[in-house]
């Protein structure tokens, strides 16, 4: 039996890859501060089961707690797989690097960077107690390659990402644990976070004009047809190639 915990179910692209999951017949165990009774409907359709965990991943001893909960539900599965996918992340704080505050630049790291790489250790050091098979996705963005104004706190937790996950695949690669660590860059999509991002202000994010035409000309993507191609990549197991960053944008 597979299951897969996904952070980031309320809305967005977490949502649409916890209700891929859950049609595909795995077992999801969803985290996000606010509840989602959508996907428990899906499951209900699918007779799978979706467990939500109200969570602030901002928050270390909220965390960890939420973790030892979730680790405790799983064992009651004998799961065969298990898969992570890394997904919640905020925008926030968009502005020039001598206007951002010790307190936004600490939250920022806290959900981008630190929660996802402590989820990472925890259910990889579970599947490997449980001698189940292990495949982590840490979602990431366009933004990790290339320097944005006004993004710097968003650019440097990507970009951390993605040498999190080459650096913790090699690992694997040489202790031959057969576990599998990618990232994935979901290219641009009609969510919540778009619409942050064309809030901000000309002075604080110089290409808010830009963003604000990929909604107007219709290229942002629906996150249903995205985590659709994360879930392709994920059902063709044998050929998921460790440590490597895939961009949806090869898929289209
Ligand atoms: N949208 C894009 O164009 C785009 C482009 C490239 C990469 N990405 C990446 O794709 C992923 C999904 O983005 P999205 O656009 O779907 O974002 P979104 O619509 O803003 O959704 C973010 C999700 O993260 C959760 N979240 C936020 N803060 C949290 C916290 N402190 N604790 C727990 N959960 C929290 C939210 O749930 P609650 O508020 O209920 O907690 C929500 O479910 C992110 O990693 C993002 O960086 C997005």
């Amino acid at each position: 039996m597979k299951i897969a915990l996904v952070t980031g179910v309320s809305k967005g692209l977490g949502e649409s890859i916890a209700k891929l999951f859950l049609e595909s017949g795995i077992h999801v165990f969803g985290v996000s501060r606010n509840i989602n009774t959508r996907l428990e409907k899906v499951a209900k359709t699918n007779t799978v089961n979706f467990h939500h965990y109200s969570c602030d991943l901002g928050k270390t001893s909220e965390m960890a707690q939420t973790v030892e909960l979730i680790t405790k539900d799983i064992t009651t599965y004998n799961p065969t797989v298990i898969y992570l996918v890394n997904n919640a992340a905020m925008i926030e704080p968009i502005n020039r690097v001598m206007e951002l505050d010790h307190q936004s630049l600490s939250d920022h790291f806290q959900l981008n960077a630190v929660a996802p790489m402590f989820l990472m250790n925890q259910l990889l050091k579970f599947a490997t107690s449980l001698n189940t098979s292990f495949i982590g996705v840490n979602i990431t963005s366009g933004a990790a390659e290339r320097p944005i104004f006004g993004w710097s706190a968003y650019c440097s937790s990507k970009a951390s990402i993605n040498m999190y996950t080459q650096t913790a695949a090699l690992e694997q690669d040489v202790l031959k644990t057969g576990h599998k660590i990618i990232a994935f860059n979901p290219g641009i999509m009609d969510t919540n976070m778009q619409e942050t991002i064309r809030s901000s202000a000309k002075e604080a994010f110089a290409e808010v004009d830009k963003f604000k035409g990929y909604k107007e000309n219709n290229q942002l993507r629906h996150t249903e047809t995205v985590g659709g191609v994360l879930i392709d990549i994920l059902n063709d197991e044998a050929s998921i190639e460790n440590g490597k960053i895939y961009h949806v944008n090869e898929y289209f």
